[in-house]
């Protein structure tokens, strides 16, 4: 190991414990508690001082406490913050939000590191409050809060009592000179600054610098990237591992691997829904997207044509938008684009269909051709005259020519007026050959996972841009033309064309659970579309609707595994093709939301309901968004007190995150609830998709699997992303009309995938080089699959160098000298390496400088 490393471990165990080497401490000390003015996001700081003269930052300007109001475009503001502490010990802090929403936020915390979900009170919606400041009536235990409001330029103080800052006495108002200010301004390395000075004990301020030493330590670690810690290793000359498998093992979960479908990226419509004309409904619009009509991906060619978009007499009043297609000179036509081009392979059938109405008495025939960005044909059909009344017509287009980017053109084949809706081009090799149904290849490259569950339909899109936004499972079922679309808010459209059918269908074809996810009651925390004005932070379902959305959660189930003789949602299942049930065993109930009153009392509502109705049900709950923090914490609480079956955990982490927490799940207690991890990535600057996110997955995915009698189910997030469409990277396989693109990390989930087990066999495992940089950097599993009898060993090597093997597996009753292996290893930036397969020598063989091998050794069943 290199030199300059042991010096920089020394310095770090120096920092740590050296601190606290001091004989000579205050008892007591001044600490100040402000946020920086020109920044919104800078969160509350910290200072400490012995005489008040001479201040020194703790953690340079690490914040303890963040905002989490609002959304995080325009959101997430912490202003003027103030902090008192109760004779109880605990810390309280009141600051201001923005100048808009008339709310302000209190945190509660008992050491100052870890705060308590924060809570966004409103007490007048007519005003916003600035200039909190808060006293503590010891008499009563309650708190008096006084603020200076603003309605609309005009200054007025008010005052109320809380004990819990969740109800309030009536506000009063005051005057100015009623209001006790905390603030005081002092100077910082030269800079005014205003916050509240309070006398604590010294330990107070120490455990504070302590912990922002550690964080920001940790901080340090986990960016640390392959090629940086390289270097550390480049005098090992070799490197060699005993492993050895013991006789003793553990039953582990069968559902492992999943997949976590999200329409985001264009996943789903333009995606791995095979409609191939976008907006077919022209219910496309700006609430969609800024820049988008009813008329976007359709464009006029030639003269003598008009097109306009109509309400009247619509096909359905979930769909209330079609074309007005006016043709005077004939020649003129309407050009869909798809999703920038239609792609189209020779000789292979597409289904056309168009809905046609007649307008006036000179509708004519259309003529319905694909064109290559030449002009050339590569397809035509004619579609008969249409009738005074809504009508399908269906055609069968045989591509004469491969294309990447065709268009569709209707021509009206003499002059007239005619109205058109849901317009559509489907490949009749979908997935499976089904109706209405996948894309073939993306759908193979999903099913090549092998996924034991697919989640869906998110992600934020589950819980949605406000409480309108809430996915609905109903408005996704049915006839294409009672489907109700609506804004996607990731800045697109969805047309719900692949809805709760198409979804249960494919999870069957591909041999998959479902793992359906719905809101919670509310809708996401930091979306755009709160109606913070009245609900602070959250908005939930209001109570009187709460009954009517538990029954759509009701139905849902109902209607995956309900008896269509009995049930009218199990019979509109059966009419759409699918009599028997599907066999439904997992219920997602909200997606890292914020862990409110208002989140609690409706999640409570939905699973009690849920529990009674339908016991046979898993419940999924959630934790909030990262691995830690109030969320996860309280999170965490509230399902151990709810006694919630599995709770979905999600983070996206740096690459030393994953290194330095190997052991995050060994520590979880396995009589609270069990885990589904269900996001996560490695996150390297520039987001990128390689072989050193892939082996780092591969590597927490390892350690998952010793801890998968707790952790139950895990899948990778997000999963496809359309080039040129993509608002989230990295991804797991990327596409583009023509192609798909798995990456490096696809193949570690699909190595996985395809190789479970339900049996977790224990291992130690020896370097000769006996240190914990090198350590941390080899990992290794055994798992059985008692179906087959297979053994299978998931090495995987995170070092720069090779490593000389020696596995015993003696105990396992294996002597053999050879099994087959796949391999998958690169530089840490390839972005392109594929798993190949080798046989490997059990008895001596190298795992190759960053590598992930898998063994597989035959089973006798
Ligand atoms: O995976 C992308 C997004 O990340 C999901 O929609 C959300 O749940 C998470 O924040």
């Amino acid at each position: 190991m290199k030199r300059s490393f042991y010096i920089l471990t020394l310095a770090i165990i120096f920092l740590f414990f050296g601190t606290s080497a001091h004989a000579n401490e205050p008892a007591s000390a001044h600490l100040f508690a402000y946020t920086k003015k020109d920044n919104g996001r800078a969160g509350l700081l910290f200072a400490w001082s012995i005489d008040k003269k001479n201040w020194h930052q703790i953690g340079n300007e690490y914040p303890f406490v963040k905002s989490d109001y609002g959304s995080w475009w325009g959101g997430k503001n912490m202003e003027n913050p103030t902090l008192t502490q109760t004779p109880d010990g605990f810390w309280h802090s009141l600051w201001t939000l923005n100048t808009d929403d008339p709310t302000f936020a209190y945190a509660k915390s008992e050491d100052l590191i870890t705060w308590e979900p924060q809570i966004y009170p409103v007490l007048d919606y007519n005003n916003i409050c600035k200039n909190l400041n808060a006293t503590y009536n010891s008499g009563d235990e309650s708190f008096s809060v006084s603020w200076m409001g603003d309605k609309n330029g005009k200054v007025t103080f008010y005052t109320a009592n809380t004990k819990d800052f969740r109800t309030f006495s009536p506000i009063s108002e005051i005057s100015k000179s009623q209001i006790s200010e905390k603030r005081e301004t002092i100077s910082i390395t030269g800079k005014p600054e205003t916050g509240t000075i309070l006398q604590v004990k010294w330990s107070v301020i120490d455990n504070l610098i302590k912990n922002a030493q550690l964080v920001n330590f940790q901080n340090q670690q986990n960016q640390e990237t392959m090629n940086v810690v390289a270097p550390r290793f480049s005098e090992i000359k070799s490197l060699k591992a005993n492993i050895k498998a013991n006789k003793e093992s553990k039953a582990i979960s069968d559902d492992l691997i999943g997949i976590f479908f999200e329409d985001i990226n264009y996943a789903a419509d333009g995606g791995l829904y095979g409609e191939l004309i976008q907006n077919r409904d022209f219910e496309y619009n700006s609430s969609d997207n800024r820049d988008w009509s009813n008329k976007t991906a359709w464009t006029l060619k030639g003269e003598g044509s008009t097109f306009e978009i109509s309400t009247e007499n619509p096909l359905h009043e979930n769909n209330p938008h079609h074309a007005i297609l006016k043709t005077e000179k004939v020649g003129a036509s309407l050009l869909n684009d798809g999703y920038k081009g239609i792609a189209l392979k020779k000789n292979e059938k597409y289904d056309f269909s168009i809905y046609t109405r007649a307008t006036d008495s000179n509708c004519s025939k259309l003529i319905i051709r694909l064109i290559d960005k030449d002009g050339y044909v590569c397809g035509e059909t004619k579609i008969a005259k249409p009738s005074k009344n809504w009508k399908q017509n269906k055609a069968v287009i045989t591509a004469t020519k491969t294309v990447a980017d065709a268009h569709l053109e209707i021509i009206m084949e003499t002059s007239g007026e005619i109205a058109i809706d849901m317009v559509s081009l489907f490949p009749q090799k979908t997935f499976n050959g089904r109706k209405n149904g996948l894309r073939a290849d993306l759908a193979q490259t999903l099913a090549d996972l092998k996924p034991q569950f697919v989640r869906f339909p998110g992600g934020c899109v589950a819980h949605g841009d406000g409480i309108e936004n809430i996915y609905n499972w109903k408005h996704t079922i049915g006839s294409l033309e009672s489907r109700k679309p609506q804004h996607n808010l990731w800045g697109y459209h969805q047309s719900f064309g692949l809805g709760y059918y198409e979804y249960f269908q494919f999870c069957e074809d591909i041999g998959a659970k479902p793992l359906p996810v719905v809101a919670a009651g509310v809708p996401c925390q930091n979306s755009g579309k709160h109606n913070h004005k009245i609900a602070g932070q959250q908005d939930g379902i209001p109570m009187d609707e709460m009954d009517a959305y538990i029954q759509d959660i009701l139905d849902l189930i109902d209607w995956a595994n309900g008896d269509p003789k009995t049930n009218k949602w199990a019979k509109m299942r059966a009419e759409a093709g699918h009599p028997a049930p599907f066999n439904l065993k997992y219920l997602g109930v909200g997606n890292e939301d914020l862990i409110s009153v208002v989140f609690e009392e409706r999640f409570k509502m939905i699973y009690d309901a849920i529990k009674e109705k339908h016991p046979e049900i898993v419940v999924i709950g959630t934790v909030g968004p990262f691995s830690e923090g109030s969320d996860y914490v309280r999170g965490w609480d509230f399902a151990t007190e709810q006694k919630v079956p599995i709770v979905d955990e999600h983070y996206y982490q740096p690459p030393g995150w994953f290194i330095n927490n190997q052991e995050y799940y060994d520590k979880y207690d396995r009589n609270k609830s069990k885990v589904y991890l269900g996001e996560y990535a490695a996150h390297v600057s520039g987001r990128h998709n390689n072989i050193e996110t892939a082996l780092l997955e591969a590597l927490h995915l390892i350690n998952i699997e010793r801890n998968a009698d707790v952790v139950t189910m895990t899948s990778y997030a997000p999963l496809i992303a359309k080039e040129g469409n993509t608002q989230w990277n990295p991804d797991l396989i990327y596409f583009n009309n023509t192609e798909v693109k798995p990456t490096v990390g696809y193949y570690v989930q699909q190595l996985f995938g395809q190789n479970a087990g339900d049996e977790y066999i224990y291992s130690t495992i020896q370097l000769s080089e006996n240190n914990t940089e090198v350590n941390k950097r080899v990992g290794k599993s055994i798992v059985r699959d008692s179906k087959t009898g297979d053994i299978i060993i998931k090495l995987a090597n995170l070092l720069p160098i090779e490593v000389e093997l020696n596995l015993d597996l003696a105990e396992l009753g294996i002597d053999q000298q050879t099994a087959p292996a796949t391999i998958l290893t690169g530089t840490p930036d390839d972005k392109v390496a594929k798993p190949t397969k080798t046989t490997f020598n059990l008895k001596s063989d190298k795992l190759k400088p960053y590598s992930f091998t898998v063994i597989r050794i035959k089973g006798n069943k």
